[in-house]
C-alpha cells in the first residue's frame, strides 16, 4: 500500500481517537512485510499515565492478528506540525522491527525518518536477562 493510502489509514482513525484530556487526537497505521494494514488511535484514561498511543495501539493490533514483522508505520495529527513517535512507541516497534521506516503527516508538515534513527539503540529481546535470546 503507498505511503498515501497508509496515511488515509491513520487519518481515519482520528475519528476514533479518545483523547478527552490532551485534545490531542492521534492516528497510526502500520504495514506488515505481507502488506497486511493495522490502525489504531490514542486512547486516554483518567488515570493519565494509562494512556495508550495511536502506536503502540495499532502494534497490537497487528499482533493480534498474527503479523510481528513490519516495514512502515505512519502517523497522522490534526496539529500542523509533524510529530515524531513518543520513545516508548519507538520501543515497542522495535521490539519486532528495528528497521521500520516511520512517516509523520500533520496539517502542513510532512517527515520520514528511519526507527534506527529515533531509537539507535533499543533493548532488544537478546538484551533482556533470562530471555536466553529466545525466539519471537
Ligand atoms: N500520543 C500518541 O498517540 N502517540 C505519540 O507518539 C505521542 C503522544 C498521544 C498520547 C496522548 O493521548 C496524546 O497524544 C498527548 O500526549
Amino acid at each position: 500500500m503507498s505511503v498515501d493510502l497508509l496515511a488515509t489509514r491513520a487519518r481515519a482513525m482520528l475519528a476514533h481517537s479518545y483523547a478527552p484530556y490532551s485534545r490531542f487526537r492521534v492516528g497510526a497505521a502500520i504495514e506488515s512485510v505481507t502488506g497486511a494494514v493495522f490502525a489504531g488511535c490514542n486512547v486516554e484514561n483518567a488515570s493519565y499515565g494509562l494512556t495508550i498511543c495511536a502506536e503502540r495501539s495499532a502494534v497490537a493490533q497487528a499482533v493480534a492478528g498474527g503479523h510481528r514483522r513490519f516495514r512502515r508505520l505512519v502517523i497522522v495529527t490534526d496539529s500542523d506540525r509533524a510529530v515524531a513517535p513518543c520513545g516508548a512507541c519507538c520501543q515497542v516497534v522495535a521490539e519486532f522491527a528495528a528497521d521500520t521506516q516511520v512517516f509523520s503527516f500533520g496539517n502542513t508538515e510532512e517527515k520520514r525518518w528511519q526507527l534506527t534513527d529515533l531509537l539507535p539503540n533499543a533493548f532488544q529481546l537478546a538484551d533482556a536477562a533470562g530471555s536466553g535470546g529466545g525466539d519471537k
